[in-house]
């Protein structure tokens, strides 16, 4: 049988992979597709230099309308990234009837409804294994290995730039501007670097997660996402002592209000293994009812972990592209007509408990003020650490580091007891809050 025929829109760091992994394993491949996978276009704006890699048989152009429009073409993959033309490019190549993968999470996470459903409407799939965490294959466990559970939370470290600067500001005692610097010159994070430090990528990711794992629409807009340029290395060094390592993570979970969807830097407890995970590796915790707790570890980004991601794709869809479309496995593992409209919670609703850091003045009192505005909110305290006082200032006076862990409490009643902490003339400085994770089965 004929080949699979593929068009890849873009060939950069994830496409180089594609085409050498796809050579290198192409006997394997077809032993498990059933037929072969050929790159047989490329589209790319520098048609010399990528002549130069492809070789010969692969015809090179400056035009991803080409590959779209070339009849031989079964499947497009879009790794040209954003939500800009990679859009109109998809959506073409779906009216087109061609299947797409994509390694785009910002496009799915943002515009995956609209792409979805024109890509049922067609008939066409689209697949976007790569988009989450990489090599890892969650997409496929998700959708597929857990499809039995109905599935209580969802716990990552889905952005390697982050972990790799957290890793790094604990081993070595240094502040989030220091570590990135050197993140950059290292290549381990771009030269703007505000999607993976701010939490955009993660929350792209975690929202793909949440679509399928709890079959709602995948709506960006109400994430919460806030990442890590404000921690300092005093807290990631106050945690240690309490016992918990600072994750930038992105949690999903089932509540009877609704769905919480967020990203944020988290305690997690030092003898979890997600705290464990250092440097650029990604991993995903999975709580389902019938399997309890699952987890997923591997490489987040790269080269060939990408490309592996991406072929896995390429596979599926050469096993299943002459099926019936209405027995295939759907894009957001339920089928379109059954995803629910359960709420995605504003944060305020949120529970989770706190770690607390005051500088306060080393005075009288101040302690029992402090655990009185928790106590008349509702808020019930799990440990205080409390350094040997500083000396600062003028006349003796002197400051200290109140470090505070609560239970659970809900994101809006801590939001107030915050800002009544704050007003007290004894609070000295802005209060650190990071919430914090037991992730227990
Ligand atoms: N920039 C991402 C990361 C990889 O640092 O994990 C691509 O999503």
């Amino acid at each position: 049988m004929k080949a699979i025929q593929v068009g890849l829109l873009g060939i950069g760091t994830v496409g180089l992979g594609t085409f050498s992994v796809l050579q290198r394993n192409q006997e394997e491949i077809q032993r498990r597709a059933g037929r072969g996978i050929e790159i047989a276009m490329v589209a790319v704006r520098d048609v010399a230099r990528a002549r130069s890699i492809v070789g010969p048989d692969v015809k090179v152009v400056n035009d991803a309308r080409a590959v779209i429009a070339n009849p031989e073409i079964d499947i497009v993959v879009e790794l040209i990234g954003g939500c800009g033309v990679a859009k109109q490019l998809v959506l073409e190549a779906i009216a087109a009837g061609k299947h797409v993968v994509t390694a785009n999470k910002a496009l799915l996470a943002v515009h995956g409804t609209e792409i979805f459903s024109a890509a049922c409407a067609k008939g066409v799939m689209v697949a976007f294994e790569a988009a989450v965490a990489g090599g890892i294959p969650i997409i496929k466990a998700l959708r597929e290995g857990l499809t039995a559970n109905r599935i209580q939370w969802i716990a990552g470290i889905i952005n390697g730039t982050t972990n790799f600067i957290l890793s790094e500001m604990r081993e070595k005692g240094l502040d989030f501007e220091v570590v990135l610097k050197e993140a950059q010159r290292l290549g381990y994070a771009e030269a703007d670097p505000t999607f993976d430090i701010e939490g955009v990528d993660a929350g792209h990711k975690v929202t793909l997660m949440s679509a399928i794992a709890f079959g709602i629409p995948v709506q960006f807009d109400k994430a919460y996402v806030e990442g890590i340029t404000k921690l300092g290395a005093a807290d990631i060094r106050y945690a240690e002592q309490l016992g918990y390592r600072i994750k930038l993570l992105g949690i999903t979970k089932r509540t009877p209000k609704g769905i919480e969807l967020r990203v944020h830097p988290s305690l997690v407890p030092a003898k979890r293994l997600l705290a464990n995970v250092e440097g650029a590796m990604n991993a995903v915790v999975v709580n389902g009812d019938a399997v309890g707790t699952t987890l997923y570890y591997g490489k987040g980004a790269g080269s060939e972990p990408s490309a592996s991601a991406v072929v896995a794709d390429l596979v599926d869809i050469t096993r299943l592209h002459t099926a019936d479309p209405l027995h295939r496995v759907p894009h957001l593992a339920f089928q379109p007509d059954a995803l629910t409209n359960l709420p995605v919670l504003p944060m305020s609703e949120v529970v989770t408990s706190y770690y607390l850091r005051l500088r306060v003045a080393d005075q009288t009192g101040v302690l029992a003020q402090v655990t009185g505005i928790l106590a008349s909110a509702g808020i019930s305290i799990d440990a205080v650490l409390q350094r040997e006082a500083d000396e600062v200032g003028g006349e003796g006076s002197t400051q200290t580091d109140v470090i505070i862990l609560t239970h659970d409490a809900r994101e809006g009643t801590m939001n107030e007891a915050i800002a009544r902490l704050q007003a007290l003339p004894t609070v000295l400085a802005p209060i650190v809050r990071i919430r914090k994770e037991e992730l227990a089965g």
